[in-house]
C-alpha cells in the first residue's frame, strides 16, 4: 500500500485548536517534513491550495504558501519522493497550468502530479474576482472536463485546438513535453459527479477516511463502480489523521488535548454558521462543533501498533491503493511514523 502525506502549506496543518502544535508554513518546514518523508519511503506529498482562511484565535489557515511554488522548490529538494500540487480551476487558464507541470515534472524528473480541485468555497474566488458566476457551482465538472482535456492534449501531442463552452483554443502550443506525454492527475470530489470526473480522467481519487470503515468501504466502491464503467486502472487513496504515542492511553490523551482547545470561531467559518453566538452556545452545541476540530477527517490515534493495524485493514478494502496522512507535528511525526509504525504494517512487507 502506498502511503503519502498532506503537507502542512498553512498553518497548524488540519488541526483548528489552540493546543495543537501551532506554527507558520514555511518552505523550510516543509522541506524538512519532505527529507523525513523520503527517508522513511513514504510515496508521495501533496499540497493543497487554499486562498483564504477561516480566522479565529489560531487564525486558522491566514496563512498559506502557493502550491505549484512549493512543489517546485520541493522538485528541487527532493530526489525520489513523487510530489502533487493543486490547481483550484478558477484561478489559472488550463496551458499555462499544463505548462507548470511540464516545468515541474522536469525539475523533478517525472515525479510530478495534479490533484484537480473544481471549487467550491467561493470566497476564496470572488474575493479576488475570478468566481465565474453562479453557474458554475452546478457545471463545475463540466468545466472541469474541458480544462483538463486542454492539459492532456498539449502533454501528450504538444497542441490544442479545443472549441469548448468556457474554452477555446487556437492552435495552443506547448513544449517541452512532460515524460510520457503526461502528468498524473489526482482528484478529490466526493460527489458522484467527481468521482466519474476522476474515473475518466484521474490516476488516483481521494476520499476522506472516517472512524467508521464502513463508510470508506462504501465511498471506495462509488469510485471502482466508476472506473469499471470507464475501464480506467485508478486507485482510491484515504486521508487519515494520524495521533500516535507509545500507548493507546498516551495518544488519546494527546487527542483529548486537542479536542480540548478546539478553536470554536474558525469551527463556526468552517460550518457556515458565521452568525451563531458561540458564547450563547449550550454545551450540547459545543461538543458538536469540537467534533469538527480536524475538519472532520477520519482520526486513527494509538500506539504504534494500533495504527499500523488499523491502516493494514484500511489496506484490505476493494479500490484502495494508499492512504495520506495527516499529521500532528509534521517532521517529528513523519520521522516516528517511518521509523515505528510502517515496520509494523503488514501491507508494507
Ligand atoms: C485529499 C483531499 C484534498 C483536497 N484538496 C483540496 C484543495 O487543495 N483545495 C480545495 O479547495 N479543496 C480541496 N479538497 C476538496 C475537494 O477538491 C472537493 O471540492 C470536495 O471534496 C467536494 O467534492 P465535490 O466537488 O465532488 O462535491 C480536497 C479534498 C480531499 C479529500
Amino acid at each position: 500500500m502506498d502511503l503519502g502525506i498532506f503537507i502542512p502549506i498553512g498553518n497548524n496543518g488540519w488541526m483548528m485548536s489552540k493546543n495543537s502544535p501551532q506554527y507558520m508554513p514555511s518552505f523550510a518546514l516543509n522541506s524538512e517534513t519532505a527529507a523525513r518523508a523520503e527517508e522513511a519511503g513514504f510515496e508521495f506529498l501533496l499540497s493543497m491550495v487554499k486562498l483564504r482562511g477561516f480566522g479565529g484565535d489560531t487564525e486558522f489557515w491566514d496563512h498559506n504558501l502557493e502550491s505549484f511554488t512549493l512543489m517546485a522548490g520541493l522538485a528541487a529538494a527532493t530526489e525520489k519522493i513523487n510530489l502533487f500540487a493543486s490547481v483550484a480551476l478558477p484561478t489559472m487558464e488550463p496551458a499555462m497550468v499544463a505548462r507548470m507541470a511540464s516545468t515541474i515534472d522536469d525539475i523533478s524528473d517525472g515525479r510530478f502530479g495534479i490533484n484537480i480541485v473544481s471549487g467550491w468555497n467561493q470566497i476564496e474566488y470572488s474575493q479576488m474576482g475570478v468566481w465565474p458566476g453562479d453557474w458554475y457551482y452546478e457545471k463545475r465538472y463540466d468545466y472541469a472536463t474541458e480544462y483538463v482535456q486542454i492539459m492532456q492534449d498539449l502533454w501528450k501531442d504538444g497542441v490544442s485546438d479545443l472549441k469548448g463552452e468556457y474554452f477555446q483554443m487556437d492552435d495552443c502550443r506547448l513544449s517541452p513535453l512532460p515524460q510520457g506525454g503526461k502528468v498524473p492527475l489526482v482528484c478529490a470530489g466526493q460527489s458522484d459527479r467527481g468521482m466519474e470526473f476522476c474515473a475518466t480522467y484521474g490516476d488516483y481519487q481521494f476520499i476522506i477516511g472516517t472512524e467508521d470503515l464502513d463508510v470508506v468501504r462504501n465511498d471506495a466502491s462509488r469510485l471502482v463502480a466508476a472506473a469499471e464503467k470507464t475501464g480506467r486502472d485508478v486507485g482510491v487513496y484515504v486521508l487519515f489523521q494520524i495521533t500516535m504515542g507509545d500507548t493507546d492511553e498516551e495518544a488519546q490523551a494527546k487527542w483529548q488535548h486537542y479536542k480540548d482547545g478546539a478553536d470554536l470561531e474558525a469551527i463556526k467559518f468552517l460550518i457556515g454558521a458565521a452568525e451563531m453566538d458561540t458564547a450563547g452556545a449550550t454545551a450540547d452545541k459545543i461538543a458538536e462543533m469540537q467534533q469538527a476540530f480536524n475538519l472532520n477527517i477520519g482520526a486513527v490515534v494509538g500506539s504504534h501498533q494500533t495504527i499500523a493495524d488499523r491502516l493494514d485493514e484500511v489496506s484490505e478494502i476493494p479500490g484502495v491503493k494508499g492512504v495520506m496522512c495527516v499529521f500532528d507535528d509534521y517532521p517529528v511525526a513523519t520521522k516516528e511514523f517511518g521509523e515505528k509504525i510502517m515496520p509494523l504494517m503488514k501491507s508494507r512487507s
